[in-house]
C-alpha cells in the first residue's frame, strides 16, 4: 500500500454560521489522480482552498505525508510541496509569461545589493519548459500572459508548479473554459504529471473528463461527500444523476421537452 501524500480528517469549514463543507475525509495519493466532482456551491473549490491553505477548516485536521499540519497561510502549503491553480486567476495578464513563471521564485544575476531579476535566463527556462508540456507557439519569455489562449494559460501555471518541485497538484476546474483540443492537452497533461509521481487533485464539473484521467473519485453535494468510488465502479449516467442531485437526468430531459414542445423549423 502507497501511504497518502495528503490526508484530511473529518474537515469542516463554514463562513458566518452555514456550513459550506461537513466532516469531508479525503486522502491524495503519489502517482493517483482525485476527481473531485460536485455541482455550482457543492463545495469544490472551499475544499480546494483549505487543502492550500488559503482558507484553515473550522474542524477537522490536515496530514502531510502522516503527519499532522496546520497551513497558516498558502505559502506553508507550498512550502510541502502542494501546489494550486485556482479557479480564477493565478496568472496575471499584464505580466510577461517569464515574470509570472517565476513570481516569488525570480532568479538573480549580480551580487547583493546589486542583483537584478534575469530576464534572458527566466525566459528561456519558461519556454523550454513550456515546450515539455507541448505549447510550442510561445518562444518568447517576455510575451504578455494576457496574449496567451486559456489552455496555454492553464499550462503555464501547470509548468510552473511541476518545476518548482509540486509533489501534490491541485487544479480547480482548469478545462471549463476550454475548447475541446486544449481541453485534452491540459488532461495529457495531467496524465503526464501522474506518471512523474505527482499526486493530483483534479476538480471538474465534466463526468467525461473526470473518468478520462481518475484513478480515485469524491462527489461533493451540499458541501457532503455524497459518494466516493474507484475507476471502473460506476458509469457516466450513475456518476451525472446523482451530481444532479439524485434526479435522473433523463426524466429533467423529457420535462424540458414537454415545456418546449416539439421544435419547428421555419
Ligand atoms: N468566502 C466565502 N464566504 C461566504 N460563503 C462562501 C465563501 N466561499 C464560498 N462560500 C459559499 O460556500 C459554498 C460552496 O462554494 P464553492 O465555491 O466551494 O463551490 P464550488 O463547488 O466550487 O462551486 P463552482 O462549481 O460554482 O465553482 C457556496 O454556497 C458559496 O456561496
Ligand atoms: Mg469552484
Amino acid at each position: 500500500m502507497v501511504a497518502p501524500l495528503l490526508k484530511l480528517n473529518d474537515v469542516s469549514k463554514s463562513f458566518a454560521g452555514s456550513n459550506a463543507l461537513s466532516e469531508i475525509s479525503l486522502e491524495v495519493k503519489p502517482g493517483e489522480v482525485l476527481c473531485l466532482l460536485g455541482d455550482n456551491g457543492a463545495g469544490k473549490s472551499t475544499l480546494i482552498k483549505v487543502l492550500s491553505g488559503v482558507h484553515k477548516p473550522t474542524s477537522g485536521t490536515i496530514e502531510v505525508d502522516g503527519q499532522q499540519r496546520v497551513f497558516e497561510s498558502p505559502k506553508d502549503a507550498g512550502d510541502l510541496g502542494i501546489a494550486t491553480v485556482h479557479q480564477y486567476g493565478g496568472t496575471f495578464p499584464l505580466m510577461s509569461v517569464a515574470r509570472c513563471f517565476f513570481v516569488g521564485e525570480e532568479p538573480t544575476k549580480g551580487v547583493w545589493p546589486f542583483h537584478y531579476f534575469d530576464k534572458k535566463t527566466a525566459g528561456l527556462i519558461t519556454v523550454q519548459e513550456m515546450q515539455k508540456l507541448g505549447i510550442t507557439r510561445v518562444t518568447d519569455g517576455s510575451r504578455l500572459v494576457g496574449s496567451l489562449s486559456g489552455g496555454e494559460r492553464q499550462t503555464l501555471a501547470i509548468a510552473r508548479a511541476v518545476y518548482f518541485g509540486a509533489r501534490v497538484l491541485i487544479l480547480d476546474e482548469p478545462t471549463s473554459a476550454l475548447g475541446v483540443k486544449q481541453a485534452t492537452h491540459v488532461l495529457k497533461i495531467i496524465m503526464q504529471a501522474r506518471a512523474q509521481g505527482i499526486a493530483v487533485v483534479f476538480v471538474t464539473h465534466n463526468v467525461m473528463h473526470a473518468m478520462a484521467v481518475g484513478d480515485q473519485f469524491a462527489v461533493l453535494i451540499h458541501g457532503e461527500k455524497a459518494d466516493e468510488f474507484r475507476k471502473g465502479e460506476r458509469t457516466r449516467e450513475q456518476i451525472t444523476d446523482l451530481m444532479a442531485g439524485g434526479e435522473a437526468m433523463a426524466a429533467l430531459e423529457a420535462e424540458l421537452a414537454s415545456l418546449t414542445g416539439p421544435v419547428r423549423l421555419p
